[in-house]
């Protein structure tokens, strides 16, 4: 494509990848540990099972199965990478970045690496990010990941947050390209949301050096959340269509975050989009946090449902309040 003469530059979707640990735990299971029900949990949320990372498997080592899948898949080696942003909240070590640890791992060190912390946005920031250095010319090859390890950071005794999440990573590859490729990202944030939903410990807060950190874990105001949520998605589905001049009808898929089947169900609606044109994963995944939406992705492409020249809308809300889109031209 052309504007005034010259030729503009895409960042395009060149492969995909995905990993989940081993380990799945079932809705039942849960019963065990908390005063829920398969039935509850199902019928509020769609989640049936989420995966859990084993003892000592790190976010970078899930980040590391599906960064390789997503290379493979593209065909690209990792010394060709030259951007390296990874989405998660949940990092292996508080700092070198988890970016920085999948960088050496995959031996593509030299190039920028660097960890974006927008909750269960992650993902979507992180794309947008490698989207701008690619159009800006900078690089040519980018790694984007999705990863997180939620688990560590559960109260396994709070029936109200431990249901809901997993375990998992997704991984994009984006090279430039001269045909769309990402069409637009659109990103917010509102910190007045931050006790809705939050983790209330960190490094110049809370923390107690050779101690048992006991405060870490996620709270959430569940329904006070989930109607944020659905206003927040709509909006910003509106604002990606209008500004790509397009009708609700034109979006072939929705892949959305995977925090809970009504959320999804009702961006779907808000789009006139039938359920068979929606990639649901939260009922195998959770919520992934960072994780879902490469998850979803993947889990799209590799199903054989999402097909190349297609017109995708990624959507994410998150902590922080974060929240954001990408529509891609697949
Ligand atoms: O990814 C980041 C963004 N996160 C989200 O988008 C999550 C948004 N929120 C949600 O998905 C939903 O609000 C939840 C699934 C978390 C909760 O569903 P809800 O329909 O909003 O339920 P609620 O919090 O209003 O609670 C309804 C009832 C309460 O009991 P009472 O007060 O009515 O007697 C809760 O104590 O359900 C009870 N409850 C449970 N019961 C069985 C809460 N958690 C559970 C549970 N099992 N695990």
């Amino acid at each position: 494509m052309t504007a005034g003469g010259t030729t503009l530059i895409y960042a395009r979707i060149a492969g995909t990848g995905s990993f989940l640990p081993q380990r799945v735990l079932t809705n039942a299971e849960l019963e065990r540990l908390v005063d829920t029900s398969d039935e509850w949990v199902a019928s509020r949320t769609g989640i049936r099972q989420r995966h859990i990372a084993a003892d000592g498997q790190t976010t970078c080592d899930l980040a590391e199965g599906a960064a390789r899948a997503a290379l493979a898949a593209a065909g690209v080696e990792p010394d060709e990478i030259e951007l390296l942003v990874l989405g998660t909240t949940t990092p292996d070590l508080i700092f070198p970045s988890t970016a920085c640890l999948l960088q050496h791992r995959l031996g593509a060190d030299g190039c920028a690496a660097f960890d974006v912390n927008a909750a269960c946005s992650g993902f979507i920031y992180a794309l947008s990010v490698a989207d701008k250095f690619i159009r800006a010319g900078t690089v040519k090859t980018a790694l984007v990941v999705g990863a997180e390890t939620l688990s560590r950071m559960i109260d396994w005794s709070d029936r109200a947050t431990c249901v809901l999440f997993g375990d998992g990573a997704g991984a994009v590859v984006l090279k430039a390209a001269t045909e769309p490729g990402i069409l637009s990202t659109h990103l917010h944030a509102d910190g007045g949301y931050k006790d809705l939903l939050w983790n209330p410990v960190g490094v110049s807060v809370g923390f107690k050096p050779g101690e048992k950190n006991a405060g870490v874990r996620v709270l959430m105001t569940g329904n006070e959340v989930f109607k944020v949520a659905v206003k927040t998605l709509d909006r910003v589905v509106e604002e990606t269509l209008e500004a790509n001049g397009l009708d609700r009808h034109a979006i072939d898929w929705l892949i959305p975050h995977q925090a809970n089947l009504r959320i999804i169900q009702a961006t779907a609606k808000r789009l006139d989009l039938p359920m068979e044109r929606v990639i649901v994963t939260v009922d195998k995944h959770g919520n992934t946090s960072a994780g879902s939406v490469p998850l979803a992705l993947d889990h799209g492409v590799r199903s054989g449902k999402v097909q190349r020249g297609q017109l995708l809308l990624l959507e994410a809300f998150g902590g922080g309040f974060t929240w954001g889109s990408a529509l891609v031209r697949y």
